[in-house]
């Protein structure tokens, strides 16, 4: 039996044939009644997730399907035998276009001429900086890294990569000191591990050259945000973060009035039109695990 989250996930995922029983559950209050004989289980995007118990009462679960890149919520709350996938490369294209997007903002200083836009002020100077030319250091090679790697080397940013494991083009984590010193901008696009949290910690910020740019579309935890915050409150470093610690950043947060930060709330993955990516990897895996062939997305190394 394969649990779903709503209509448009069935319609999506289609027919499985006629010895396929689907059942929908929101993931809010009670899992209906059949819930204990889910076998593969696709819980909804951004719910409050259910807990372990209720969780261990579909106790013929073999996988679960996430809608979500990251995973970290889940990892307490699957039952021993259950497979968690995650959502990687739902939502990588639309998180690696909003780092871009607010890499190039703040580069480009693009508040400034929102502000003067609404003074109606034609303020051309001071000039802005520009990508062109400027040493980016992108954080992680994944579905996300990859594609903020392509997009600035488009615009002649010169990239370098760093990543768990070197590799052709990319650089391995022992090289990130002796590369940040000379960095414009550093982009965070590693998943929220133990190894990772807090990885961008007040030394490898202090480390960054005067001017360089933080961009955070990952989690918050990877950022010691104490640390930024004072870069910031000291107007040495510029930020632009879509993940913040806590979410939501409660009103009166200091983050909220940081100078030279531009801030999104967690959009990075969630656009118009995501769901039609979710459910079209919800149903490959089904099927994938129908046919018994191998996952993909298997969540193995804690990401
Ligand atoms: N803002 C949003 O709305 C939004 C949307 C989607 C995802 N995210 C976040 O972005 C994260 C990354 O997503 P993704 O799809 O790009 O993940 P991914 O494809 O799994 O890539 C993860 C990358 O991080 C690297 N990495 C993992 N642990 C590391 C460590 N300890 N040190 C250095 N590098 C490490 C991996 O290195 P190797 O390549 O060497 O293995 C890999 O290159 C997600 O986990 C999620 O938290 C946010």
């Amino acid at each position: 039996m394969i649990c779903l989250p709503d209509d448009a996930a069935v319609a999506a995922v289609g027919d499985l044939g006629p010895d396929v029983d689907v059942i929908e559950w929101d993931g809010s209050g009670e899992p209906p009644p059949q819930f204990t004989d889910v076998e593969f289980w696709v819980p909804p995007y951004l719910a409050v997730l259910p807990d372990a118990a209720t969780i261990a009462r579909a106790g013929r679960l073999q996988v679960i399907q996430v809608l979500s890149a990251g995973v970290e919520p889940w990892l307490d709350r699957v039952p021993d035998g259950v497979t968690l996938c995650s959502g990687r490369g739902i939502h990588g294209s639309t998180t690696a276009e909003l780092a871009v997007a607010g890499l190039l903002a703040v580069r480009r200083e693009l508040p400034r001429f929102v502000d003067a836009q609404r003074a109606h002020e034609w303020e051309q100077q001071p000039r802005t900086g520009s990508l062109v030319e400027a040493p980016v250091l992108v954080l992680g090679a994944g579905d996300i890294g990859s594609r903020v790697a392509t997009a600035l080397r488009a615009f002649d940013a010169e990239v370098a990569v760093v990543a768990r494991h070197a590799r052709p083009g990319v650089h391995g984590m022992d090289e990130l000191t002796e590369l940040l010193p000379t960095q414009q901008a550093l982009v965070v696009c590693v998943p929220n591990t133990p190894q990772t949290r807090g990885l961008v910690s007040a030394e490898v910020l202090a480390a960054l050259p005067d001017g360089a740019i933080v961009v955070n579309v990952a989690r918050g935890q990877i950022v010691d945000q104490d640390a930024l915050l004072a870069e910031l409150g000291a107007r040495r470093l510029y930020a632009f973060v879509d993940v913040t610690d806590p979410e939501p950043l409660p009103a009166d947060h200091p983050l909220w009035d940081a100078p030279n930060l531009l801030l999104t709330p967690h959009v990075g993955g969630g656009t118009i039109g995501w769901e039609r990516r979710a459910y079209r990897l919800a149903g490959q895996q089904v099927r994938r695990w129908l046919n018994r062939e191998q996952l993909h997305n298997v969540v193995d190394a804690g990401y």
